[in-house]
């Protein structure tokens, strides 16, 4: 038997990119799966079954009345978030708080609204990303947040623990989504950026969908039962090399 068979899985950013894999991975194991995001029609693109919500997960009164509303789950997979580049001279304060609001603000507000409607043994999986652990030029605001959203797994983590609920963080380098192809389509330079963003890691290429969702659902499974509060690079081995 699959390992989310018959498990309620709550995902968000599940009208695109790694999200949208994952929705479709969880579904093909068997997972129930309710499917957040701001465009509905995007959503329902995903997985016409599906449940659909209709969330930006930034805006407390909306994450508050729908979690009134939302039937218990045994997992979340929140991989919504939004990228926008500078340097902390060149970003903008409202770029900065865009940034905070949209990568750290919205799992903050989700595990706080929903953290009650958690099952015993559920699993939560937070989508960090690796430039939240080392440093690179030019993604400052977002690699802040996301650094704070591998805290925020850690904190849950303990928080959690006495209701045998694990929090987890992916950390992944750049992979190949919507995101990744929106920041090449504004360089000057896209060949040579993709060139670079594949090279910084000794497998030489960018990561897939379907890598970073393979983890997740190992994630969400009780296959993980020993795992929480870890911060995981699934990033081609670019955290091993200096
Ligand atoms: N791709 C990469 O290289 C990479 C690397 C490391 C980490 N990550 C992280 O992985 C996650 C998925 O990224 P992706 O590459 O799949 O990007 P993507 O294709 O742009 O997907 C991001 C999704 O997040 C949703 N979203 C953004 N802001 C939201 C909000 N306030 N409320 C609700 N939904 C919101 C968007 O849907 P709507 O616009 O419909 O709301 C969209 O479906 C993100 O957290 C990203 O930071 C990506």
């Amino acid at each position: 038997m699959s390992g989310l068979q018959g498990k309620r899985i709550l995902v968000t950013g599940a009208g695109s990119g790694i999200g949208r894999v994952a929705a479709r991975l969880f579904r093909d194991r068997g997972a129930d799966l309710v499917l957040a995001g701001r465009r509905v029609a995007a959503l329902q693109e995903t997985l016409p079954d599906a449940e659909h919500v209709s969330l930006d997960q930034a805006d407390e009164a909306a994450v508050a009345a729908f979690a009134l509303a939302c039937a218990p789950l045994d997992g979340m997979f929140l991989a919504a978030g939004e990228l926008r580049t500078g340097s902390v001279e060149t970003t903008q304060v409202s770029d900065f708080d865009a940034m905070i609001r949209a990568n750290l603000r919205g799992p903050w507000l989700m595990a706080h609204h929903l953290g009650p409607k958690l099952k015993e043994g559920a699993s939560v999986v937070l989508v960090g990303s690796n430039i939240g652990i080392r440093a690179i030029p030019d993604s400052a605001a977002y690699s802040v947040a996301k650094a704070g959203v591998h805290m925020l797994a850690k904190v849950l983590a303990l928080e959690w623990a006495p209701r045998r609920i694990r929090c987890n963080a992916l950390a992944p380098g750049p992979v190949q989504s919507p995101m990744v192809d929106a920041r090449l389509a504004a360089s000057a330079d896209p060949v040579g950026d993709l060139a670079r963003l594949s090279g910084v890691n000794p497998l030489k290429r960018l990561g897939t969908g379907a890598e970073v969702a393979a983890l997740a659902a190992h994630l969400l499974s009780d296959e993980s039962a020993w795992t929480t509060g870890s911060v995981i690079t699934i990033d081609g081995g670019a955290d091993a090399v200096y």
